[in-house]
């Protein structure tokens, strides 16, 4: 019975804006698969089942290997069904100090989620959907992907990278079925900043954020809809998306380090 609803896939919906969106999948009817990197992610998925009355299976690995991309790939095949949309959102980010006082292996880390996992991950997703001539991919990327992002200095270009494989991606499959839609939210009030170790900065304080509700809910739609990109955030958002794509980086970089820099060292 349960099968005749389509499948979502959402990474890092533990918490935060992928738990957002994975409610927004399961309120519009799809069963859904959510990961996460902790154990927690199996307590999310018996709440969201509770809330909304779909299909929700957890898958707890770790998106920094190559091993913890195949548990999930796995988790989606294992099921027999086509996937109707894939929601790739887990990441991280490493700030709170300057790049040449961070620790090296956690930027490496920060890569291998937020780069390499997408790509390790878009790869049988994409092959899946095209075979099926059907399927929405989401990528969630950032704001942070149109500024250098002092401070957090290997965040920005990651969430470029994203950004920019979504739209080449999307161009490759036009025709197919399949979409592609990279959503950038501006800074959203979640658990995000204060794991980057920015509690000590103008990010770490969630008052001033958008709500990951209203992101999920922006995003959802835009990826529904089959948009390129979605600015994921209220009206300030859309103005300092509007000013990122004008303003030379070297004045974005120093606006920036304005929220990103750490008050002890200003
Ligand atoms: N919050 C913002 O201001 C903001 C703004 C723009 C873009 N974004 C982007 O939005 C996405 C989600 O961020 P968020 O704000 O929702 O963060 P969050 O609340 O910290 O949630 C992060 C999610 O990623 C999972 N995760 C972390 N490390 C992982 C790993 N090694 N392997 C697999 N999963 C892992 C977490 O699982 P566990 O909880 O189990 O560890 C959690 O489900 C990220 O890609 C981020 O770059 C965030």
């Amino acid at each position: 019975m349960t099968a005749s609803r389509p499948l979502a896939l959402v990474t890092g919906a533990s918490a935060g804006i992928g738990y957002a969106l994975a409610q927004q999948a399961a309120r519009h009817g799809h069963d859904v698969i959510i990961t996460g990197a902790s154990g927690r992610v199996h307590d999310s998925a018996t709440r969201l089942a509770a809330d909304t009355g779909v299909q929700v299976t957890a898958v707890q690995s770790d998106l920094r290997t190559a091993e913890g991309v195949d548990q999930v790939w796995n988790a989606v095949t294992a099921t027999g069904r086509p996937l109707a949309i894939a929601m790739l959102n887990a990441g991280v980010s490493l700030g709170g100090a300057a790049f040449v006082d961070t620790d090296l292996a956690d930027e490496l880390d920060e890569i291998n989620l937020n780069v390499v996992s997408q790509v390790r991950l878009a790869k049988p997703i994409a092959r899946h959907m095209i075979a099926n001539r059907a399927g929405r991919i989401l990528f969630t990327s950032s704001l942070s992907a149109t500024t250098p992002t002092p401070f957090e200095t290997v965040y920005g270009p990651t969430r470029a990278f994203v950004y920019s494989f979504a739209q080449g991606l999307r161009q490759e499959l036009l025709g197919t079925g399949v979409t592609v839609t990279a959503l950038l939210p501006g800074a959203t009030a979640t658990e995000f900043h204060a794991r980057a170790g920015m509690g000590g900065t103008r990010f770490g304080d969630n008052s001033w954020k958008n709500d990951p509700q209203v992101v999920a809910v922006k995003g959802f739609a835009g990826l529904m809809a089959g948009r390129d990109h979605v600015i994921g955030g209220d009206r300030a958002t859309w103005r300092a998306a509007i000013r990122q794509r004008i303003l030379p980086e070297r004045i974005k970089a120093a606006q920036f380090a304005k929220a990103s820099r750490p008050r002890c060292s200003q």
